[in-house]
């Protein structure tokens, strides 16, 4: 039995800069509503093309690859977490393994939106802790802002979401002690319409249907969200987990050196922060500036918080996600 230890972090976001200023230059909504329900500052959006979220995971993969000391053909296997994939299908594990000149090795995609990365270590650590493979790139990546509702219907949803990707390799670790402790994985389906993006799908309303059902005031296409349920469920939600790790591993919310919650809206991050009684040293934020990348928050927020010196070898570092499904999830980290 091995543990498995994250040897590598990168990330990559667009260079476009979209400021709440810009955003209420297009729909009804201002800087200050903005800073004060999310926290949110600015966001990237891709400004072109060349931008995709699998070439946005490979630029990530490209630094973590080369800061966990190994060759992409030491890859035994490829996860990768999105909601907004560059095909229907396939999914982006294959585009990578491509894009990265690997061997034929296995890809798997992770469709679990903000909680996609934590879900993506989890599986991963399973394959390593087992013994079946050494080191495993786990991307969580996307591309919202061409799938946004980008006027006044949609300001509550679009004013939140970014673009970005971020990557870890996972590596085998001799020592049990050290690494991934455990993870933790929920999901509530009974939710799944409370935060999604319902059309087009193969099961109810494909893109034929909407072309010819020609309405203009048609917003499926678009992510919708219950704001204030999914706010209410996702303190719960993110206590639950991160206490669930804590108590698995015999710890206390004082043990932690830092937390890295999934960057959904910076009140839960205050809340939770509060809940535990934990200082601002213990909690990593950036939300600030690339608002909500969902399966890239967290890898993007860790890789800078290890940048900064924020993650030290030895730390209890806590990664906790909740978002649509409803799905929530947690890892324990001995750094
Ligand atoms: O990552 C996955 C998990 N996601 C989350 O955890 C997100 C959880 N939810 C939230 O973060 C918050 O619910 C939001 C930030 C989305 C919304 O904040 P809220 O305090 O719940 O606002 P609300 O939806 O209740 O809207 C309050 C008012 C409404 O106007 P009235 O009805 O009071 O006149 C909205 O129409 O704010 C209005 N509003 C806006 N005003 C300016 C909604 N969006 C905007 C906007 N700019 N962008």
């Amino acid at each position: 039995m091995y543990n498995s230890k994250i040897t590598g972090l990168g990330y990559y976001v667009p260079d476009n800069v979209v400021t709440n200023d810009d955003l209420s230059k297009v729909m009804d909504t201002n800087d200050a509503w903005i800073q004060e329900r999310t926290g949110i500052q600015e966001r990237r959006h891709v400004a072109s093309k060349e931008d995709t979220t699998t070439s946005m995971g490979v630029k990530a993969a490209k630094i973590a690859i080369e800061r966990a000391g190994i060759d992409k053909d030491d890859i035994d296997f490829i996860v990768f977490a999105t909601l907004s994939p560059d095909y229907y299908f396939p999914g982006p594990g294959v585009l990578v393994q491509r894009d990265l000149g690997i061997k034929t090795v296995g890809a798997l995609d992770v469709r679990n939106q903000c909680s996609g990365f934590v879900y993506g270590i989890s599986v991963a650590d399973q394959y390593i802790k087992s013994g079946m493979y050494k080191n495993i790139l786990v991307i969580g990546s996307e591309v919202h802002s061409r799938g946004l509702d980008m006027t006044t219907r949609g300001r509550s949803v679009s004013v939140i979401f970014g673009d970005g990707a971020g990557a870890a390799v996972l590596s085998r670790e001799e020592d049990t002690t050290k690494g991934i402790l455990s993870t933790h994985l929920h999901s509530e389906g009974q939710h799944a319409e409370e935060l999604a993006l319902l059309a087009p799908g193969m099961g109810k309303r494909w893109v034929t249907d909407i072309i010819e059902e020609n309405n203009p005031n048609d917003a499926s296409y678009f992510p919708v969200m219950n704001g204030q349920f999914v706010f209410k469920n996702a303190v719960v939600r993110f206590s639950e987990v991160i206490m669930e790790g804590l108590s698995k591993n015999n710890l206390e919310p004082t043990d932690i050196n830092m937390l890295v919650p999934h960057q959904a809206n910076l009140r839960i991050a205050q809340f939770i922060q509060k809940k535990f009684n934990l200082s601002n040293d213990q909690v990593f934020n950036n939300i600030m500036k690339y608002g909500n990348t969902t399966a890239a928050s967290i890898p993007i927020a860790l890789t800078e918080a290890w940048e900064q010196g924020k993650v030290k070898k030895g730390d209890l570092v806590v990664l906790a996600a909740f978002g649509s499904g409803f799905t929530w999830g947690s890892a324990i980290i001995r750094w």
